[in-house]
């Protein structure tokens, strides 16, 4: 049942055209997970090796992402992984307020059918989505409540691949994911 209404999303995903992203992608990217995953992770925006193969999370951003995984003892099997932005947007560029606004019923729609209990926001986009006018900074390398969801907001791995300092603090984060889901 919980299967059917997400392929059916995934169908709808891949004919989308709703916003001009569609023009230049070769795959969309809708996530990947379980259906009934307890933990989502939010990125922000398909990158190239993603829209080559239509996965998430495959990139050096990905690759980073596994190995924060490790650190957190979450495995990928387990977890939903997914970003507001199904399109690869060219040459990388953010994506636009208005794109973001345009595909996130799609995201809203798979955590409706997973209901995960968590949240692991990664990056400003991600945050904002869940955080309206509120600043990462107050919000970073911690368990917030909200509605009975858990989240843990922290930067986007893309960040620790630029800049050693993120990177550590990724590091840092992903372990105290660990402890509280030890708990
Ligand atoms: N970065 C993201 O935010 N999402 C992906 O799928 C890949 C890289
Ligand atoms: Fe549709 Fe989202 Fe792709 Fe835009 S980015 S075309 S809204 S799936």
């Amino acid at each position: 049942m919980k299967d059917n209404k997400l392929k059916i999303l995934n169908q709808k995903i891949k004919s989308c055209k709703k916003c001009l992203l569609w023009e230049s992608r070769e795959n969309t990217v809708p996530g990947e997970g379980p259906i009934n995953a307890k933990i989502i992770i939010i990125g922000q925006a398909p990158g190239a090796e993603e829209d080559k193969t239509g996965r998430p999370f495959i990139g050096r951003a990905g690759k980073l992402l596994d190995k924060l995984l490790k650190i957190a003892n979450l495995k990928r099997e387990k977890v939903f992984i997914t970003s507001p932005i199904k399109c690869f947007p060219p040459k990388n560029r953010k994506p636009t307020k208005r794109e973001i606004q345009i595909c996130l019923p799609y995201l809203k729609e798979q955590i409706r059918v997973i209901n995960p209990q968590k949240f692991i926001l990664l990056g400003e986009i991600a945050f904002s989505i869940f955080f309206k006018n509120k600043k990462l900074k107050d919000y970073r390398g911690k368990w917030v409540e909200k509605d009975n969801k858990k989240y843990f907001i922290t930067y986007h791995p893309a960040a620790g691949i630029r800049f050693v300092k993120f990177k550590k603090i990724l590091e840092r984060e992903f372990r105290k994911i660990k402890k509280i889901i030890d708990l």
